[in-house]
């Protein structure tokens, strides 16, 4: 087996085996948020730190007008193409979530998997907070989805998840190394193992994640006030569901509406 040390989004033909097929909870969640929470009709549609456009592309296959940005050229790229063999306009560009400006509004904007956290300063959080507030119209939502960490022990601190695409089989592990709430990072390591006929690979990235805890979120939303709280849910993605969200709480969507 061949071993790589780097980073994980350089690889995003595996990165998008194993979470592209874990599209339909958000997608139905999202839709129904938009529904549910936007004071306007939903067509333009943003997500920063897009990836593979996992999810952007199930959004355009029925009709929303898409965009995104990352900062890894290499997912940029895969997303482009993804868009390009169905004939449909490319979506993203190269750029950072925490300076960014689009040249016209979007109804609602959506962040699910912990993408947020990777921004390591409470600087470049709030400077994201702004550009979205600025990317999305009056009236409408931005879903942002990530991990917080409870004030208590943490229950898992390990993750797994395996998925196959053609011959191609993905295995993935992720655990934290270190947790240290003083510079509120989170070390994090994470291990794919991929089995191809022709190969077998195995890729190894280490990488820090800032963390919040509900207070230091809230705190932090007080600092851009074009963003109201209006509803929390969990990982289950159950838009009948609301959440309320306490120092123990892990798991979070909070949707937030551009006043
Ligand atoms: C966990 S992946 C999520 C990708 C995609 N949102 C999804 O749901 O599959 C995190 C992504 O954040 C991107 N990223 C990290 N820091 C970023 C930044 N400052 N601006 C834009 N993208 C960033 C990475 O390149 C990576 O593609």
């Amino acid at each position: 087996m061949r071993l790589i040390r780097g980073n994980v989004y350089d690889y995003p033909q595996y990165y998008d085996i194993l979470f592209a097929a874990d599209w339909k909870a958000e997608f139905r969640f999202l839709r129904a948020c938009f529904q549910k929470h936007a004071r306007r009709r939903v067509a333009r549609l943003f997500e920063p730190a897009c990836g593979t456009g996992r999810l952007l592309v199930k959004f355009a296959q029925v009709g929303y007008q898409v965009g995104g940005n990352d900062l890894n050229p290499r997912a940029v790229a895969y997303c482009n193409a993804r868009f390009r063999r169905r004939r449909l306009p490319e979506p993203a560009c190269q750029g950072d979530m925490a300076d960014f400006r689009l040249r016209g509004k979007v109804d609602a904007a959506f962040n699910t998997i912990n993408s947020f956290r990777h921004l390591q300063s409470q600087r470049a959080a709030a400077s994201h907070l702004r550009c979205m507030a600025a990317a999305v119209a009056k009236g409408g939502i931005y879903a942002l989805g990530f991990h917080l960490t409870p004030t208590g022990p943490p229950s898992c601190d390990e993750e797994s998840w395996s998925a196959r695409r053609g011959s191609v089989a993905v295995q993935s592990r992720m655990w934290t190394v270190k947790l240290d709430r003083r510079p509120r990072e989170e070390w994090v390591r994470m291990v794919l193992d991929i089995h191809a006929s022709n190969q077998q690979l195995r890729l190894e990235d280490a990488f820090p994640f800032r963390t919040y805890t509900a207070a230091q979120f809230r705190r932090l939303l007080a600092a851009v006030p074009e963003w109201e709280l209006i509803e929390t849910y969990d990982f289950t993605y159950q838009v009948d569901q609301p959440v309320c969200v306490t120092g123990q709480t892990e798991d979070v969507i909070y949707v937030l509406a551009r006043r």
